[in-house]
């Protein structure tokens, strides 16, 4: 329990020294008005009485609130049962998950917190401060939401019911409702949970953190930087859209339902390792929307709206599917996918836009076709009828041995910058590459790979002498051939 406590003073302390350098200028304002306020009164007695009847009021309408927002969750901790009604959610207030929730988990828990290093603040919302930490039980760097004390949320209900700490249990419940999606919604393509610190009901037994204060602990990714992947080659680009396609896919027919992403933007994920993840679930709807006539269930978007038609159950069922396949074609697709496409899978890619951007097919269809060009893009068959026999014969090989004194030519996209590195299928295809590029006399094989399997060959005009390397492979052009395929 000692190392409990110790986490909450940490907790308290970590979220103040983090934001009074970030926001004291909010915070002096909020100062000047309470002040100004409490230095009005001027007869007693009546005022008093007053004052409790309205703070009474603010305080039963603050519990209202919590107990509101208690009852949001419920839905996401106990499915629908077959006739899709759901438990009474006062018979749930005993039930695990939900002690889960209020108490925090065991696994990178309040007792993580303790000794935590390295702090960094990483962004900050209306609602959420996210920080970069080292824990004792993680090995790499982890991610932590908390409550921004000094977000628009937390000021707007300070001002509202005059309670900070209640304010801060009301604010924590988006928190805690993100933390219940993402624990339901796991997925390598959906921001891995690793734990959270949360205080109780009421004080006492919550490894003795202040009640509303609440850490959720997660695996942490690197922005999204959509302009350093409009230049990346387009395996990596394929590679963003394929996780997303993967991620709608699971989201369609989630444990929670279809689940649809309501703000779709590159800054919603994250990578890890090159893997696309999504980050933020604050806007994920769990339902479809409810409609009376087919009017209501309208898909509109700045340059295309769509309809659907209303169900007999009043809901707009596959909207949420529908959205997200047209955010993914307008955010992601349009920008990553036709652009610099291998040849051979061109049509296959015009046809993924096209029924995206129509909204033709549904998420499985949309899988099923971004599955099929990795499969034949990792095994080569794209190539077939591309590439002419004969063209390995221009070259010859000489295995186990690498260059030195490598003058170096320049291609895009690179895999680096200083010369041209390209994925390729086989030597055939390198020795395709390099006759379609006039700079170039040899190309180097070392059995590097990307993701997809690909082997990296680097491309160049010329070199001093070979050198031993048992794991690499020189091919040396024999002859500028005049018949050399153009670019
Ligand atoms: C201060 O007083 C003004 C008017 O008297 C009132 O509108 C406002 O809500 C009060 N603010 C606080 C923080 O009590
Ligand atoms: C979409 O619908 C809205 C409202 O019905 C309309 O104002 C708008 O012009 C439509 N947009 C397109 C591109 O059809
Ligand atoms: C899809 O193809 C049709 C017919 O070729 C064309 O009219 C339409 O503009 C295309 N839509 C998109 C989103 O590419």
């Amino acid at each position: 329990m000692g190392n409990s406590l110790r986490a909450a003073a940490l907790l308290a302390v970590v979220v103040l020294s983090i934001l009074v350098s970030l926001l004291v200028t909010s915070v002096q304002q909020l100062g000047t008005r309470t002040f100004s306020n409490a230095s009005a009164p001027t007869s007693y007695g009546e005022e008093e009485e007053e004052q409790r009847e309205v703070e009474g009021a603010l305080r039963r309408a603050l519990l209202h609130q919590l107990e509101l927002r208690r009852r949001e969750l419920v839905p996401l901790l106990l499915p629908e049962d077959e006739n899709g009604e759901r438990p009474d959610p006062d018979s749930v207030l005993g039930y695990s998950p939900w002690n889960e929730v209020t108490l925090g988990s065991r696994d990178l828990g309040c007792d993580s917190l303790v000794d935590m290093q390295a702090v960094e603040v990483l962004g900050s919302g209306y609602t959420k401060l996210v920080v970069r930490a080292r824990l004792a039980g993680a090995r790499a760097p982890v991610a932590l939401k908390l409550v921004n004390e000094q977000g628009v949320d937390m000021s707007k209900c300070v001002e509202d019911f005059k309670d900070p700490r209640g304010c801060r249990e009301l604010v924590s419940y988006k928190l805690r409702r993100e933390m219940i999606l993402l624990d339901r919604l796991r997925h390598p393509n959906v921001i891995q949970l690793k734990g959270h610190c949360a205080g109780v009901q009421g004080g006492g037994g919550g490894g003795g953190v202040e009640r509303g204060r609440v850490a959720v602990v997660l695996e942490q990714g690197a922005p999204l930087q959509m302009i350093q992947l409009l230049q990346s080659p387009w395996e990596d680009r394929f590679r963003v859209c394929l996780d997303l396609v993967r991620l709608l896919h699971f989201l369609s027919r989630s444990p929670l339902g279809s689940v649809g992403l309501l703000d779709f933007q590159p800054r919603q994920f994250v990578t890890v390792s090159g893997q696309l993840k999504l980050t933020d679930l604050d806007d994920a709807s769990c339902e479809e929307a409810a409609c009376r006539a087919d009017e209501d269930c309208t898909l509109r978007f700045p340059h295309r709206n769509f309809s659907l038609p209303c169900s007999g159950r009043r809901l707009c069922e596959g909207l949420n599917e529908k959205r997200n396949i047209y955010n993914a074609y307008r955010f992601f697709f349009t920008y990553l996918l036709p652009h610099q496409a291998p040849p051979g899978l061109t049509h296959l890619v015009d046809h993924i836009m096209n029924s995206t951007g129509e909204l033709k097919a549904d998420i499985d269809q949309t899988l099923e076709a971004f599955e099929h060009i990795l499969q034949l893009y990792t095994s080569g068959l794209h190539l077939e009828n591309l590439l002419p026999e004969s063209i390995i014969g221009d070259y010859a090989v000489m295995r186990g041995t690498g260059t030195s004194g490598n003058v170096e030519y320049r291609c895009w996209p690179s895999y680096s910058q200083q010369g041209c590195v390209l994925s390729v299928h086989d030597a055939r295809e390198a020795a395709y590459i390099c006759s379609s590029h006039s700079q170039c006399s040899s190309f180097t094989l070392t059995g590097q790979k990307t993701w997809t399997g690909r082997l990296l060959a680097s491309f160049r005009s010329g070199f001093d002498h070979l050198v031993p390397d048992g794991t690499s492979e020189v091919y040396v052009r024999r002859t500028k051939a005049p018949g050399a395929p153009s670019p």
